[in-house]
């Protein structure tokens, strides 16, 4: 179908946009989704610029791009019982420099802390940076439980211990930490009429998408980018993601294709003779 003027219109200005959050929240977001914890964040590699110039340069213009303070605030331990549970802070981090203020109803951007320390997604989330001066708005980063600083019972080893001890660590608290945070930010600020928006990648773009659903009167509109919202086993089926994977590979080069995909029937039988494990141990350098 031809597109009229105005769609080649908005497609043209929408470009720029979609390249911003490609690159600034995308990229490290998919990189989080992964399974693993990390114990360190790992390297963004998305400002290409940036990385010729020397170190110090680079410093400076992070702290000047990325300027928040970092404040706290006293969470429940379970939202759902009335059970004498130990509190919990939940570090968040927050910008006002461009907000015009509760008078003229400037916005809150908030930012849905996902699986990691919310520094590392804070200074690798530039849409929001970018956009905030336009809006007027303020941009808050609160933490997700039980990541980086937002550490119930006091310290990453207890937290983690046992099932018990995890059995806080849900979407469901979390969706519940961010509506009992917002609430209460708004009414320190007296900032109850100002409208929020959430934004969040990969899980924490299931977050954004999730409160609007469950808590509706909270905020006005969420961007979930890069969200894998259908992404469960009675939704859509599991080999998708690598269907996806793969056709991204066959479009760059077949032959690349071709050997990945013979390559894992070599495994296959390699593995299945005698020591054949202990040869691909070795072969590539395994640590077990
Ligand atoms: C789990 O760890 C907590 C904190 O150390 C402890 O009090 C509790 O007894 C443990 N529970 C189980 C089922 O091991
Ligand atoms: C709101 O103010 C109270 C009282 O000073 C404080 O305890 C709480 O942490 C503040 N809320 C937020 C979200 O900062």
């Amino acid at each position: 179908m031809p597109k009229t003027r105005q769609q080649n219109q908005n497609s043209l200005y929408l470009s720029p946009v979609i390249t911003i959050v490609i690159i600034s929240i995308l990229s490290p977001l998919s990189l989080a989704a992964q399974p693993s914890k990390f114990r360190r964040a790992p390297r963004f590699v998305g400002k290409l610029p940036h990385l010729t110039e020397p170190p110090q340069r680079q410093q400076r213009q992070q702290q000047q791009q990325y300027r928040y303070e970092t404040r706290y605030f006293e969470q429940r331990l379970d939202h759902f019982s009335f059970a004498d549970l130990p509190t919990f802070s939940q570090r968040y981090l927050i910008n006002t420099d461009h907000w015009v203020g509760p008078n003229r109803l400037g916005p809150i951007f908030l930012y849905c802390g996902n699986e990691g320390d919310i520094e590392w997604f804070a200074v690798n989330s530039g849409f929001v940076w970018d956009i905030a001066p336009r809006f007027g708005a303020m941009l808050v980063f609160p933490e997700h439980r039980y990541y980086g600083e937002s550490m119930p019972y006091g310290s990453t080893e207890v937290a983690y211990q046992n099932a018990t001890t995890l059995s806080y660590l849900t979407a469901e608290q979390a969706l519940a930490d961010f509506a009992v945070f917002i609430t209460n930010l708004k009414q320190n600020l007296s900032a109850e009429a100002s409208p929020v928006v959430l934004f969040g990648g990969s899980y924490g773009g299931m977050l954004a998408a999730w409160m609007r659903l469950k808590y509706p009167h909270i905020a006005i509109g969420a961007l979930a980018s890069s969200a894998p919202i259908l992404q469960f086993e009675d939704i859509v089926p599991p080999e998708t993601f690598y269907n996806i994977v793969s056709s991204d590979f066959k479009r760059e080069s077949a032959s690349c294709f071709n050997t990945i995909k013979e390559s894992w029937g070599e495994l296959v039988s390699v593995g299945q003779k005698e020591n054949g494990l202990l040869e691909l141990t070795k072969t590539f350098h395994l640590c077990r």
